[in-house]
């Protein structure tokens, strides 16, 4: 890896691992027997420049130990990235927030239809869960076993059903951390936690990497919800000023634009804190932290 102090980008502080995460991703993404139709979908929707933040902290948390298992890290990496995937695919369709551009293109639904963007996702979930197991590794099951929590009914997808208000939560800040906990921060807790369990942390260690996860998580989604209300399409690769025009509970609507900044820099602070244990160890995963939130897009 490149020397991290120098990168004021995060970006260009993740392209290394992004770079490595595509080839795993070129490598796994599509089985045998996969109709042709199907395959180019997945491909589009996985092989279009993501940013890969989540397996980018997989990789960093992984380097921590020094019993890693490169092939069980690679492969945890890839499958969060797919979970990430499918659901962007799924949060941009009309149903949901009804969104046309993704990483700047098209979104899914717009290039293929509704049937093969939902069936596309659908793929990605599931194939995330395949990879984990074909490793063979003793560690698989826990793997298996956190993503399925932090992505499923309890976790990710209580996020996203109560942002589309399908459920009660409370008023105020306490309702739109509920949220972002859930949406957002818990894929993040999931993808250091997997790094620690890949690299055969003891289990304090990989609590510690789910709590800075988490907060990085929070931090993160904060300032999406601030790049929603000061960035532009070009540089978001998204339609900007969507969460105001669809009445979305967000941080900005509920704190302003400055009390959102503050936030995220607490949240990032915390996740900080989470890794007073690992010492100078954990570097890059505290200048994660700090570049966060400077992120542009
Ligand atoms: C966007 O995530 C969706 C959120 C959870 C805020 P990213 O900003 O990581 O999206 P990509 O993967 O870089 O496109
Ligand atoms: C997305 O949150 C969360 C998930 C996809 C689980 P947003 O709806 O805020 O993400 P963007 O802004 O569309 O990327
Ligand atoms: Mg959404
Ligand atoms: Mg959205
Ligand atoms: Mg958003």
């Amino acid at each position: 890896m490149t020397d991290n102090s120098a990168s004021a980008d995060l970006g260009d502080f993740l392209a290394r691992y992004a770079q490595r995460c595509n080839e795993h991703l070129e490598q796994w993404l599509v089985e045998p027997g996969v109709p042709e139709g199907l395959a180019a979908a997945m491909r589009y929707c996985v092989m279009n420049g993501g940013k890969r933040l989540r397996p980018g902290l997989v990789q960093m948390a992984g380097e921590l130990g020094t019993d890693g298992d490169p092939d069980l890290t690679a492969r945890a990496g890839a499958a969060v990235e797919l979970v990430h995937c499918y659901s962007l695919v799924h949060d941009d369709l009309p149903a949901m927030d009804d969104d046309v551009l993704r990483r700047g293109r098209p979104t899914a639904h717009v290039q293929f239809g509704e049937a093969m963007a939902i069936l596309a996702g659908d793929a990605l979930l599931t194939r995330a869960f395949s990879l984990l197991t074909e490793s063979g590794s003793a560690r698989a099951g826990r793997l298996v076993l956190e993503l399925g929590r932090c992505a499923g009914p309890a976790g990710m997808i209580a996020g996203q059903v109560a942002d589309m208000k399908l459920c009660d939560v409370p008023e105020g800040l306490e309702g739109v951390t509920y949220i972002h906990l859930r949406k957002t921060a818990a894929l993040l807790k999931a993808s250091a936690a997997m790094g620690g369990v890949s690299a055969a942390l003891t289990d304090p260690d990989i609590d510690a990497l789910g709590q800075y996860g988490q907060a990085l998580g929070l931090a993160f989604q904060v300032f999406d919800d601030i790049l929603d209300v000061t960035a532009d399409a070009g540089t978001l690769g998204k339609t900007p000023g969507k969460d105001a025009d669809s009445d979305k509970r967000t941080i900005v609507a509920q704190l302003g634009l400055d009390g959102a900044r503050k936030l995220g820099k607490d949240l990032s602070d915390q996740a900080v804190a989470a890794l007073d244990g690992f010492g100078r160890r954990a570097e890059k995963l505290l200048h994660l932290a700090n570049l966060l939130t400077k992120r542009t897009h």
